[in-house]
């Protein structure tokens, strides 16, 4: 990870600070944001220096290009603050590297390595107050980028905003979750965009999301467009089928993020031997071990979640529930990462950095 000292960084400081008025201990996540943002725009074919400013609203013209063809994505980071103040990330390069990918894919110009580093320490040592130490409490950063250019002709805008914004967060889910296998809606499609972090890919998640929720349900697994038949990401994560003491996961395709925590966890699994199928998933294999009693466990992976149990399922009508283990690798692997995120374990991977 670069971290560049010649980038200037204007900063501009909030006249005060809001977070004596937050309940930290009950925190709704993604409500709260902290007192600064970082912004950068890009103009006349290069991205210009970053700035740091109160956190507020911003202006845009209506015919911005992000309302029309929504050209914008975004990423979810974490950072965590250790028993000695020091404040971690986990895995900002992949971030990094991942946010361009999906600019990419949306057309979008790619964010200068030096900008997005110094930018981002530069952020989280001013909102350090922010980050409260203890287990389970964290930072979530999110940067975006979107098209601000005035105009409805659908072309990839000239003039673009990113921009970091942060949130203090406990967990994402709140109390069980349940999901509905989709038998109908797709997320993503080969050729298309389902592999990046492209707004619009949540977006058009609510509608059958809303659907299930009137069922009882509160996530979509989504299947393969074309049949159905697969297994392939839920709506906020990526998914884990546990069949006796085997994972399986799908492969990652041009339909499917490339989860930090998915990998990581993955690559903790062949640390503690555990073996992870990365597989297509067949709908009917996960129902078949349901009923046969040999499917223990389904876990979604993710920044914002990180390993969320699922405690049951429904296909075609039919409600599936999962058993309650007291060894569940969900409770395994989010304890084995958490530990390394928060400084309380061995990092063999090199996957912490911390913010100096
Ligand atoms: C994350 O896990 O950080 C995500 O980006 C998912 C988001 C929809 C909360």
């Amino acid at each position: 990870m670069k971290n560049d000292a010649t980038i200037d960084i204007d900063i501009k400081r909030a006249p005060s600070s809001k977070i004596d008025s937050i309940d930290f201990e009950n925190l709704k996540f993604g409500h709260t944001f902290t007192d600064h943002m970082m912004t950068c725009d890009y103009e006349d074919g290069a991205w210009q220096s970053p700035k740091i400013v109160p956190y507020g609203p911003i202006s845009l013209e209506p015919s911005a290009k992000v309302f029309h063809y929504g050209q914008a994505v975004f990423e979810g980071m974490k950072a965590f603050k250790d028993d000695s103040d020091k404040i971690w990330l986990f895995r900002p390069d992949e971030n990094f590297k991942r946010i361009n990918k999906s600019a990419n894919r949306l057309a979008i110009p790619e964010f200068p390595e030096e900008h997005f580093f110094n930018a981002l320490e530069a952020l989280l040592k001013l909102e350090k107050d922010w980050i409260k130490k203890g287990f389970g409490n964290s930072l979530y950063i999110r940067p975006f980028v979107i098209a601000t250019e005035p105009g409805v002709l659908a072309s990839p805008g000239t003039t673009y905003k990113f921009m970091i914004i942060c949130s203090p967060a406990k967990s994402y889910y709140n109390g069980e979750v349940r999901v509905k296998f989709s038998e109908k809606y797709s997320r993503a499609a080969d050729g298309g965009v389902g592999f990046a972090k492209a707004a619009g890919n949540y977006g058009a998640q609510f509608y059958p999301t809303n659907l299930a929720k009137e069922e009882g349900y509160q996530q979509i697994i989504w299947t393969d467009a074309n049949t159905h038949q697969f297994l392939e990401e839920a709506g906020t994560m990526n998914i884990f089928f546990r069949i006796g003491d085997t994972l399986i996961t799908s492969p990652t395709n041009d339909r499917i993020l490339d989860g930090i925590t998915r990998k990581s966890l993955m690559t903790l699994a062949k640390e503690f031997n555990i073996t992870v199928e990365e597989r297509r998933v067949p709908v009917q294999e996960i129902i078949n071990a349901s009923k046969a009693g040999t499917l223990k466990e389904i876990f979604g992976t993710g920044t914002a979640a990180v390993i969320n149990p699922i405690s049951g399922f429904g296909y075609q009508g039919e409600k599936h529930e999962l058993p309650k283990l007291s060894d569940s690798y969900a409770s395994f692997f989010k304890d084995k990462l958490m530990k390394i995120q928060y400084n309380l374990a061995e990092d063999k991977f090199g996957w912490r950095h911390l913010v100096s």
